[in-house]
């Protein structure tokens, strides 16, 4: 049964939310959340720069990937993996956004110096 008011869309880390109509993308969703997707094709699934993870439980709540989709991601579908910027979603549901590649670094090296490993990281 579909939400009369809406979709509800939780993008994690953060738990942030965003109320969306039915056939919203995951894109447009996560910036009514608030949340950054990185893009540099305006949604034309040419950067594959809006991924992100649609756990299993949710596999049925989101649009299943059209050709130039399943081209463009190949195995990592399997893994839950979709362009927010293609995935139109239909009911409720939580995705995982990815950390920035930047952030992770930087986090990795702040918890290796708390454990006293930076001469293995530098
Ligand atoms: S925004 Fe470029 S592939 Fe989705």
């Amino acid at each position: 049964m579909k939400p009369q008011n809406g979709i509800t869309v939780t993008f994690r880390p953060g738990d942030r939310r965003a109320v969306v109509k039915q056939g919203t993308s995951l894109l447009e969703a996560a910036r009514k959340a608030g949340v950054v997707l990185p893009t540099r094709c305006g949604g034309k699934s040419a950067c594959l720069m809006c991924k992100v993870t649609v756990g299993a439980d949710y596999a049925g709540a989101v649009r299943p990937p059209e050709e130039a989709e399943r081209r463009k991601l190949g195995s990592l579908l399997e893994q839950g993996i979709r362009l927010g910027c293609q995935t139109a979603v239909w009911d409720d549901l939580s995705v995982t956004v990815p950390e920035d590649p930047l952030k992770a670094a930087v986090r990795r090296r702040l918890e290796a110096a708390r454990r006293g490993e930076m001469d293995e990281l530098w």
